[in-house]
């Protein structure tokens, strides 16, 4: 197995290709909005959530070429709800991925367009991937129009907003990051093992992991805003506080936030099982999210 450096750097390259082609070029009329939904798809982002469809498709014996679409996809609509969710309305935020915020640079309404753009984008990336008897197009779409939608992603960060300034308890909590961040993240490791044909079995443990990691994950951001400076996030630290979100350290304490990642990875984990030596990537990433301090 390549070094978990090496095969992040690949992978996100293969993502980066992708999504260059996929997307209508800086120059295409209205130039502005081709501008604003690059702006933000090509700051830097970790990739991970479609490095993780990748991953599934390999676990499950696939090739990657076939995941890539649906693994593009994701990241459109990932970088959507970051636009939005930094917005002035929202978190009102002023750098992300190292860089100012789209509303920064191009005004609120343009980056209301910008993810506007990108999430229906994202459908359009979509009806590119290649299907299979198990996994008709069909399947794909609602797969993930259900979990941007607003019973999930978008269930989340309502959740989000009126949790602020609010005690909820760890269960409330829980349903937020499950939502506004598990769902995706869950959903990007299903399609990967759809991409493949993956057996309602492999499935089904594929979606055991995502439940587990996706949670694993939000709980860690909430630990990064409150451990880590802004130059290292690329985006502000300590806003969770300031703006009285209902966080993991907040509810927990940081000790407990931390042990509480620590179980879900161990959980994570366990879901892994049925893959045998096929799900050591998907643990090696599972413990990278773990320890990562960006
Ligand atoms: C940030 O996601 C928003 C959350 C759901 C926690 P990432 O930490 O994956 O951000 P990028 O894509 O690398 O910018
Ligand atoms: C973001 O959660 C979740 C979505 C964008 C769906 P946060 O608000 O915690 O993410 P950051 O900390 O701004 O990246
Ligand atoms: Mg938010
Ligand atoms: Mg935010
Ligand atoms: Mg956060």
């Amino acid at each position: 197995m390549s070094s978990l450096k090496s095969y992040l750097a690949s992978h996100a390259k293969v993502v980066d290709t992708a999504l260059d082609r996929f997307l209508p070029p800086a120059t295409r009329k209205p130039a502005t909005i081709h501008k604003a939904m690059r702006y933000s798809l090509f700051a830097g982002g970790k990739r991970l959530r479609p490095i993780l469809c990748l991953a599934a498709a390999e676990a499950c014996e696939g090739k990657i070429e076939a995941a890539v679409p649906l693994a593009c996809a994701v990241e459109c609509i990932h970088t959507y709800s970051l636009i939005h969710d930094d917005l002035p309305a929202m978190d009102n935020d002023d750098y992300r991925r190292g860089r100012l915020t789209n509303h920064k640079v191009f005004g609120d309404g343009m980056a209301v367009l910008a993810g506007d753009g990108l999430l229906t984008m994202a459908f359009e990336i979509l009806g590119h991937a290649e299907t299979w008897p198990r996994y008709d197009m069909r399947a794909l779409v609602r797969e993930l129009a259900h979990a941007a939608g607003s019973l999930k992603l978008i269930a989340g960060q309502v959740a989000d907003l009126e949790g602020e300034g609010r005690r909820i308890t760890e269960a409330q909590l829980r349903f937020i990051h499950e939502c506004k961040t598990g769902a995706l993240l869950t959903t990007s490791i299903r399609l990967g093992g759809m991409s493949a044909n993956a057996p309602a079995s492999e499935l089904k443990a594929l979606t055991r992991f995502g439940h587990a990691l996706g949670l694993a994950f939000q709980v860690i951001d909430d630990i990064l805003d409150v451990t880590q400076t802004s130059e290292k996030l690329g985006k502000s630290a300590g806003k969770d506080v300031a703006a009285k979100k209902a966080t993991y350290p907040a509810i927990l304490g940081l000790a407990g936030a931390k042990a509480e990642a620590r179980r879900l990875t161990a959980e994570a984990h366990a879901a892994l099982e049925v893959f045998g030596s096929r799900g050591d990537r998907l643990r090696e990433l599972a413990n990278h999210l773990l320890e990562r301090d960006f």
